[in-house]
C-alpha cells in the first residue's frame, strides 16, 4: 500500500506511522503536516522544519515527509499524483476542545492578527492555524475532491465520538454507529461536519470510505496540554492535577495503540461506506477515579488534586457501544486500564526530553497561564 497520513506529526497520527512501519514493512507513508504546535516540530540542521514525534524514522526510506496544508488543493493533488498513493488515512485537524473554546478570546483581543485576508483564495490555501471550521471542515473537503478526483483512493476519516453530543451521569446508554449527531463544542460540530462530507461523498460520487469515532486516546507523544498528559507531567514535576468542576465526568479511555490497530483491521475488513466505533473501556471510570488510579502507581496522594472552574458547556458522559467492531472486525483492546496506564506514566517519565521541550515553549507557558492561573 502507498499510504497519504494526513497529520501525520501530531499525537495519533504519529503514534500510526510507527505502528505502520513496524507492522506493515512492504507499505510506503507519505506523511502530510502544516506542522502546528500540535505537530511538534524542531529544525534539523538545514534549518528545516521537521516532527519531532518522527525523527527516529527520518532515516527509513519507506517514509517520506512533506510539510503541506490539507487546505491547499493543488499541493494534495501533487502529492496524490507523485507518490501513487492508494489509500488516504485523514487525522489532520484542529483536536483541542479547551482550544476551540478559548479561540474566540484570542480573536477578539488580537484583532490584527486574527484579520481575515481579503483575498478568500489565500485564505483557503494557507489556511488559518487555530480555525476548526477551515481545517476540518474546509481541509476534509479538499482532501475529498482531491479523492475523488485521483480515482481509485480508499479514504479512511478519523473521528470522534464527541460529534455524539453528551450523555446523562445517571443513564446507561452509549453510543454505537446509529446515534443521531448532536455536537456541543465547535470542535466537535466541526468534526460532525467532515463526517456528514465523507459519507456524502461515498452516497454522491461512490468514493470508497471509511470512518471511525473513537473515545479519547491517551499514550506516547500526547501534547501535555490533554487531562492524561498533563497530569502525569504536572506530577512528574511536583505540581497538582486541575480537575475541572466535581471531576465527575465521564470519558471512554482508549489507549492509543489499539485505536491504531482498530485502524489497520477497518482498512482491512471493514465495510465501504460504513462506520465503526471503537472505545477502550466497557465500564464508566470517571475523572476523579481515573486520576486516583494514575496517583496510586505513582506513589502520590490526593493532595495532589486541585478543584479548577468547570469548562463552559462541559459534556458530562461519553460512553461507546464498540461491539459492532468487535462482532465485524475482531477488535478489541489488547490490555486493561492500569496496564495502558502503568505503560503510559512510564513513557513520559522515559522521555522527558521530549515534553520538557513543549512546556518550555513560550506559546504553551502562555495557554496554561490564560488557562489555569486565571480560570
Ligand atoms: P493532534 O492535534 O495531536 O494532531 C493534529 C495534527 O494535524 C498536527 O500535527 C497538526 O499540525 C496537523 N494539522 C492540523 N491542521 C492541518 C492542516 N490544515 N493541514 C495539515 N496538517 C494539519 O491531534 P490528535 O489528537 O492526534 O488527533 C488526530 C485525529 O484524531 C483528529 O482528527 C481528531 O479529531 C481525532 N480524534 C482524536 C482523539 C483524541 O483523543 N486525541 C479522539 C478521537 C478522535
Ligand atoms: P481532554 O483531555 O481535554 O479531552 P476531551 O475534552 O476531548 O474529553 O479532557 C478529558 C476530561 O478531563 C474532560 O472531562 C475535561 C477534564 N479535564 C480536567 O478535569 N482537567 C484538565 O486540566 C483537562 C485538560 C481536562
Amino acid at each position: 500500500m502507498k499510504l497519504l497520513v494526513t497529520g501525520g506529526a501530531g499525537f495519533i497520527g504519529s503514534n500510526f506511522i510507527h505502528y505502520w512501519l513496524k507492522t506493515h514493512p512492504e507499505d510506503e507513508i507519505i506523511n502530510l503536516d502544516k506542522l502546528t504546535y500540535a505537530g511538534n516540530p524542531y529544525k534539523d540542521k538545514e534549518n528545516e522544519l521537521k516532527p519531532l514525534n518522527l525523527k527516529d524514522t527520518e532515516k527509513d526510506n519507506r517514509y517520506k515527509f512533506i510539510k503541506g496544508d490539507i487546505c491547499n488543493l493543488q499541493l494534495v493533488e501533487e502529492v496524490i499524483k507523485n507518490n501513487k498513493i492508494d489509500t488516504i488515512v485523514h487525522f489532520a485537524a484542529q483536536s483541542h476542545v479547551d482550544k476551540s473554546i478559548s479561540y474566540k478570546d484570542d480573536r477578539i483581543k488580537d484583532k490584527e492578527k486574527y484579520k481575515v485576508d481579503p483575498s478568500i483564495v489565500r485564505l483557503f490555501e494557507e489556511s488559518l492555524e487555530g480555525d476548526f471550521v477551515l481545517n476540518n471542515v474546509w481541509g476534509t473537503h479538499i482532501l475529498l475532491e482531491a479523492a475523488v478526483k485521483a480515482d481509485n483512493i480508499r479514504f479512511h476519516h478519523v473521528s470522534t465520538d464527541e460529534v455524539f453530543g453528551a450523555l446523562k451521569l445517571d443513564s446507561k446508554g452509549k453510543f454505537n454507529e446509529d446515534t443521531l449527531y448532536n455536537p456541543r463544542s465547535p470542535y466537535s460540530a466541526s468534526k460532525a461536519a467532515s463526517d456528514h462530507l465523507v459519507r456524502a461523498y461515498y452516497t454522491t460520487f461512490g468514493l470508497p470510505v471509511t470512518i471511525t469515532n473513537t473515545s479519547n486516546n491517551y499514550g506516547p507523544y500526547q501534547y501535555p496540554e490533554k487531562f492524561l498528559s498533563l497530569a502525569i507531567t504536572n506530577l512528574i514535576q511536583g505540581k497538582k492535577v486541575p480537575i475541572y468542576g466535581d471531576g465527575k465526568y465521564v470519558r471512554d479511555w482508549l489507549y492509543v495503540e489499539d485505536h491504531c490497530r482498530a485502524i489497520d483491521l477497518v482498512l482491512q475488513k471493514g465495510k465501504i461506506g460504513k462506520t465503526y466505533c471503537i472505545g477502550g473501556l466497557t465500564d464508566d471510570v470517571n475523572n476523579l477515579e481515573l486520576i486516583k488510579r494514575v496517583l496510586k502507581i505513582m506513589g502520590k496522594n490526593e493532595n495532589m488534586l486541585e478543584y479548577v472552574k468547570d469548562r463552559p458547556g462541559h459534556d458530562r458522559r461519553y460512553a461507546l457501544d464498540w461491539t459492532k467492531a468487535k462482532r465485524k472486525l475482531g477488535y478489541e483492546p489488547k490490555f486493561d486500564l492500569d496496564t495502558y496506564l502503568k505503560k503510559t506514566i512510564k513513557w513520559y517519565q522515559d522521555n522527558e526530553w521530549w515534553w520538557k521541550k513543549l512546556i518550555g515553549e513560550k506559546d504553551h507557558q502562555a495557554y496554561i497561564k490564560k488557562q489555569y492561573e486565571k480560570r
